[in-house]
Parts: C-alpha cells; sequence; structure tokens
C-alpha cells in the first residue's frame, strides 16, 4: 500500500485543471444498460472507482473501450448480478439496479455494506422501485428485484438521496406512464445525467429541482455526451490554496456549481474571481474562523466537510462545524486532533478552536474526503506528514499529489 509524504509549508501557486466529475461519471456510465448501440462519454476521470464500474458493466455484456473518452455498448445484457466482490469496494454500484430492471427486467445486486462514514442504507432506492411494481426481496445479502414491465408512479423520498434520485430516474426513463420524484436531489451531478438520459431520448423534466417528472418511452438510442467538472475536486484545491496562503487558478471548474463554497471562503477572508474558465482563488491575509452546516445541494456540500475542517483548524477564532447529511462524518477528527489541531465532538456537530499551526504526523486515511482533509492539513503544517492508505483518495482524486506539487507543494507518493 502507498503513502504520501508531505513536507509543510510551502504557498501554492499556479494553475490547476480540474477532472471530470467521479459523482457523474459514475451515474453516466450505468446509464449505458438502458440502451443498445455505443455511447460516447467524454471527459472521463482516471479513477479507481471508474475502472470498478467499468469492471462491473463489463461482467454484464457491456463492451468498453477508452479512458478519457469511453465508448460504452450494451447490445445485450449477459449477467442481471452486481456481485458483493464488486459492490463491497464501491457502493456507487448501486447505480445498475434501477437500469437494469428498467432494461432486463431482473436484477440481483448485493446490498451495499455500510462503509466508515455511515450505515448508508439503501432503503429508499428499494421502495421507490416497489412504488413502480417491481418486486423485490433481499435475499443471503443480495437485492432481489424483478418486474414485467415498471409503471410510472408518484415517488416521495423521505430524504433528500443522490444515488437514489438517479437510480430512480434512470428507472422510469422505460416504464410504462409517469413517474413523478418528490423531494428529489437538485446536485448537479443529477442534471448531467438527466441530459445524458434526454440525449439518448428519455422525456425528463425539473433536473435541478426538487420535483423531476420523467414520462416513460419505449426504447432509448445511444448518445455522445460530456461529464460535467468536478466541484468536490475543485472545491479541495480551493481551500488548499486559502490553507497555504497561496494563490492558484481553478481551471476547467464550473462557479455555478460552486455557490456555497465561494461564499463561506469569502467569509474567511480569501478572494475569489471568475476568469476566463474557471476561478482565481487568493488566501486572505488572516484565517477568519466561520460556522459550517453540511446540507443537500445547493448547500455546502458533505464532501468539502472534512477538507473545511482541516481549513478551520488553523482559523483565528472559533468554528462549529454540523454534519447533517451522514451519521459518522468525523473520521478525520482524530487524525487532525494527533497534527495539533482542537476539536471536540458533540453530536453531530464538531468545535473547531483554530491554533496558529499544525504539526506534522504520520496519520492514515480512512475515507475517500477524510484523506484529503489530511493531505490539505499536510500541506499547511509545520514539518513532514506521511498518509498511509492512500488507495482511499485515489478513489477520488486523479493523481492529486502531481496536481499539488505541480503547484508547488512538497508532496510525494512512497510505493510501500
Ligand atoms: C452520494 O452518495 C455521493 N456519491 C456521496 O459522495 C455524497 O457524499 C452523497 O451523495 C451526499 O451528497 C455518489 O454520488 C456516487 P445519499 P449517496 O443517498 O447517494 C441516507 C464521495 O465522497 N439514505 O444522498 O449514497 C444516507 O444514509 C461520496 O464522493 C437513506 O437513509 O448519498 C445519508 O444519510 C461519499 N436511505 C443521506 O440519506 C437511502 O435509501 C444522503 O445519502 C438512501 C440514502
Amino acid at each position: 500500500m502507498d503513502k504520501i509524504v508531505i513536507k509543510g509549508g510551502n504557498p501554492l501557486h499556479g494553475s490547476v485543471q480540474i477532472s471530470g466529475a467521479k459523482n457523474a461519471a459514475l451515474p453516466v456510465l450505468a446509464s449505458a444498460l438502458l440502451t443498445e448501440g455505443t455511447n460516447t462519454f467524454q471527459n472521463i476521470p482516471d479513477l479507481v472507482d471508474i475502472k470498478t464500474i467499468k469492471k462491473l458493466l463489463i461482467s454484464m455484456g457491456a463492451e468498453i473501450e477508452g479512458e478519457q473518452t469511453v465508448k460504452i455498448k450494451v447490445d445485450k445484457i449477459t449477467s442481471h448480478t452486481a456481485s458483493y466482490d464488486l459492490v463491497k469496494t464501491m457502493r456507487a454500484s448501486i447505480l445498475v439496479l434501477g437500469p437494469l430492471v428498467a432494461r432486463a427486467g431482473v436484477a440481483r445486486v448485493s446490498l451495499p455494506g455500510g462503509c466508515a462514514i455511515g450505515a448508508r442504507p439503501v432503503n429508499l432506492h428499494l421502495k421507490a422501485l416497489e412504488d413502480m411494481g417491481a418486486h423485490v426481496e433481499l435475499k443471503n445479502g443480495y437485492i432481489e428485484a424483478k418486474a414485467k414491465k415498471l409503471k410510472g408512479a408518484n415517488i416521495y423520498f423521505d430524504l433528500t438521496t443522490v444515488t437514489g434520485t438517479e437510480n430512480i430516474m434512470m428507472a422510469a426513463t422505460l416504464a410504462q406512464g409517469t413517474t413523478v420524484l418528490n423531494n428529489a436531489a437538485r446536485e448537479p451531478e443529477v442534471v448531467n445525467l438527466a441530459d445524458v438520459l434526454k440525449g439518448m431520448g428519455a422525456k425528463i423534466s425539473g433536473a435541478g429541482t426538487d420535483v423531476i417528472t420523467i414520462e416513460g418511452v419505449t426504447s432509448l438510442k445511444p448518445t455522445k455526451a460530456a461529464i460535467i467538472p468536478d466541484r468536490i475536486e475543485a472545491g479541495t484545491f480551493m481551500i488548499a490554496a486559502g490553507m497555504t496562503r497561496g494563490e492558484i487558478n481553478v481551471n476547467g471548474c464550473n462557479p455555478n456549481h460552486l455557490e456555497a463554497l465561494i461564499n463561506k471562503l469569502r467569509d474567511t477572508g480569501m478572494k475569489i474571481t471568475p476568469i476566463k474558465n474557471g476561478l482565481k482563488v487568493s488566501a486572505g491575509k488572516k484565517i477568519n474562523s466561520v460556522d459550517v452546516k453540511t446540507i443537500p445541494y445547493p448547500g455546502f456540500p458533505t464532501d468539502l466537510q472534512a477538507q473545511m475542517m482541516a481549513y478551520m483548524s488553523i482559523g483565528n477564532g472559533l468554528s462549529v462545524i454540523s454534519e447533517t447529511v451522514f451519521e459518522n462524518r468525523f473520521m478525520h477528527v482524530s487524525e487532525l486532533l494527533r497534527m495539533g489541531a482542537d476539536i471536540v465532538i458533540q453530536g453531530g456537530n464538531a468545535i473547531v478552536r483554530g491554533v496558529p499551526r499544525l504539526r506534522g504526523a504520520q496519520t492514515m486515511a480512512t475515507d475517500l474526503r477524510a484523506s484529503a482533509s489530511l493531505v490539505l492539513a499536510g500541506l499547511a503544517a509545520e514539518g513532514t506528514t506521511e498518509i498511509s492508505r492512500v488507495y482511499h483518495i485515489d478513489r477520488g482524486y486523479e493523481t492529486i499529489e502531481k496536481k499539488f506539487s505541480a503547484l508547488g507543494a512538497d508532496i510525494k507518493r512512497v510505493r510501500q
């Protein structure tokens, strides 16, 4: 297992190019199950999770070629099973459930276990499929879903669920009649998927709002589309610039997807200005401590909570960080404490008292975004930080150490 070694203290300068969004590419690749013929998807990021979903789709009969531009064809579904050994490495595998039931009338998908950040049940996905007439059973850790033909239904999600919205939106494209998703997720990745499905001939309105209407059609045709830039990768680099007292250009990002973060970072004293194809981001004279509360889009994203906590751990005052989306997304706190941060957890809130400087330490990554927060802490800390189990980072960040060292950071990957 590799580790990342960082000598902290270098202010970041220069430009970074943002890759395609992992959480848009995953559902878009799964949507290829809905139609015969060759789909072409551009701006696919080079990530471990993308390799995993490609493996899963190939095991179901997909023919796939290409990396950044992917051609994917599923003329025939040869297997309806998403096996445990694949699903356990990536819970987003659940995204094949909706398309499989819609296209083939049957699906056998391993229940994704919990993960470091919470139990992460999929009950809302299953209830919605049942509302659409599917017969859903749980057998030996697998979801077994069957439906001769899904029927349009009026679905109400008790909680806003991103992949739940994506799964059922895909399933509804081939259902008989109209489906309405109430309390739907509004993330840009949901809108990207809806645009791809419309390119295939699906009839969808309301994507990006909390009510999405899908009128079922009898079949879809292959399409060509591009994946949106990764707003979480962009946000991670923006926060890094603030933490290291640097100034960088974040190229290829979409500022409209980052409004909650931009406002928050300006409150901390950073200067953020739109430039031709992205944002120019400069650190403030000091780091004002601010409060943060994570809520579904367009609120402050839970996927940037850990990175923001690393930033606030060197703020000039007290910051209360509330995590309302997941029940256990403070795994990074114990590692930040080992670097000298002053953080107390009270239920879903972390009380962060800023300290003048973090100190480098040996740390361990636990989940994707927690590991990103340790990289940021290491970049700003005095001394050397080592982060083990970096496979967590490779799931969601394309060559993170190369991108940071191109910005002047003293960071390298050590093969162990
Ligand atoms: C998506 O996960 C993202 N993953 C996550 O990004 C992101 O953190 C999350 O949305 C929230 O924005 C992908 O898009 C592949 P949810 P998802 O369903 O869809 C509860 C990353 O770092 N819930 O919106 O799994 C759930 O437990 C990852 O890239 C149910 O109770 O999240 C959570 O508390 C991490 N029952 C809340 O809803 C359900 O059936 C939101 O979860 C579904 C969800």
